[in-house]
């Protein structure tokens, strides 16, 4: 198949594009960069034995995007790009419902005039806010706490309405829980720009000395050791979920969102353990107060991906942690000695 991939430079998005490849698929990357380095898709080809196209091309941009369009002929549009980061959410409001809602919006557009209506979106389990109990179904109610969960909700409620109007559209949401780790060569991996906001990329960071201690953000939540509970699930695992969101497009026309997780809960604690194991280093670790808006425990009911896409985790938090260790220790400053010109 021909499928665009917006945000493919990025963290979830290099690895999808790999799986694509080597799955035998056509793409073309869409990126602004904001957030990614180019070299991420050179390594890519260097993985795949052949290099995905790339534009450099923001969302927004409609005409620049009708011109990949025209170029690329894509089936399929893969839609990662987005600005992720909560805290930064809270105080920039205004950029996130602009580079995600409109950008979506703007995507949506191109892909209608060229007839393309097939599409996956990264959607994120921050949509359920602070959820009833666990596991999470995706019939839960939903009520992100944050801006950033916000633009992932209201581009929910735009996808279906545009479904609801035009039947023709085929969509697949995918909503993400707490992807970590990295492909098996160490070659890419998780590069965030300054400090990690993230629990495994800042163990990581601690790892190879650049910095000092992990936070852990509370040791007084109602689990069984007093920290968070989440549903860490390797990016190759991911990665393989698009695929089969695509065979999905392939064979049933409608709207339909899965949870991608692994359906298991791990604390902090039991994160910093296993990456101990993993890497052999010390990892200093000091409690300090909750950060706020953080929830007590999230993980996911995966029945519905297993039973409708076929697709089921495979990768254990042993494994996260030694991928997620591999590509550290190879690329203790991330992609930063490479530079920002591509290809297109
Ligand atoms: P990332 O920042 O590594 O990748 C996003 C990519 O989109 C980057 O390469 C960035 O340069 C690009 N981008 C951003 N705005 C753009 C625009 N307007 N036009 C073109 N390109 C643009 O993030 P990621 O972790 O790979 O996440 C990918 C998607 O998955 C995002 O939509 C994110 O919200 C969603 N998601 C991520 C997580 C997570 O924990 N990583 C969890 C749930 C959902
Ligand atoms: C995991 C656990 C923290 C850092 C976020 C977004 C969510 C989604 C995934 C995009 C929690 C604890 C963390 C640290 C810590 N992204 N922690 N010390 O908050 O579950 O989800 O990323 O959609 O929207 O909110 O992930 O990795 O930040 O935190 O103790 O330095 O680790 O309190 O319990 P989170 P996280």
């Amino acid at each position: 198949m021909r499928i665009l991939i917006t945000g493919g430079a990025g963290y979830i998005g290099s690895h999808t594009t790999l799986a694509c490849l080597r799955a035998g698929h056509e793409i073309v990357v869409v990126d602004n960069l904001v957030n990614s380095k180019v070299e991420a898709l050179h390594r890519v080809a260097r993985l795949a034995g052949r290099a995905p196209a790339f534009a450099r091309v923001d969302v927004n941009d409609r005409e620049g995007l009708a011109a990949v369009f025209a170029r690329h002929e894509p089936e399929a549009v893969i839609h990662f790009a987005g600005l992720k980061a909560v805290g930064e959410s809270v105080s920039a409001p205004l950029a996130y419902y602009a580079n995600n809602v409109v950008g979506t919006i703007s995507l949506c557009r191109v892909m209608d005039g060229y007839g393309v209506r097939n599409l996956v979106f990264s959607s994120s389990a921050t949509v359920y806010g602070e959820p009833l109990k666990t596991p999470i179904t995706e019939e839960f109610p939903l009520g992100p706490t944050n801006p950033y969960g916000r633009t992932k909700h209201m581009i929910e409620l735009v996808l279906k309405d545009l479904h609801a109007a035009d039947p023709s559209w085929n969509m697949v949401v995918l909503r993400y829980f707490n992807p970590v780790g990295a492909d098996p060569s160490g070659l890419i991996g998780e590069d965030p720009r300054g400090v990690p906001n993230n629990l495994l990329p800042y163990i990581a960071q601690v790892g190879v000395g650049r910095l000092p201690a992990v936070a852990v953000f509370g040791s007084d939540y109602p689990t069984p050791d007093g920290t968070g509970i989440r549903d860490y699930i390797h990016v190759t695992d991911l990665a393989d979920g698009h695929l089969a969101a695509l065979r999905r497009l392939d064979a049933a026309a409608g709207y339909e969102v899965f949870n991608l997780g692994t359906g298991r809960g791990h604390s902090v604690l039991e994160v910093i353990s296993a990456f101990r194991r993993a890497s052999g280093c010390e990892i200093p670790c000091r409690i300090t107060g909750r950060r706020p808006g953080d929830i007590a425990v999230s993980y996911a009911d995966v029945q519905r991906a297993a039973e409708v896409l076929g697709w089921r985790a495979r990768k254990d938090m042993d494994g996260m942690c030694a991928d997620a260790w591999r590509w550290q220790r190879a690329n203790p400053n991330g992609y930063e000695a490479a530079g920002d010109s591509g290809p297109e």
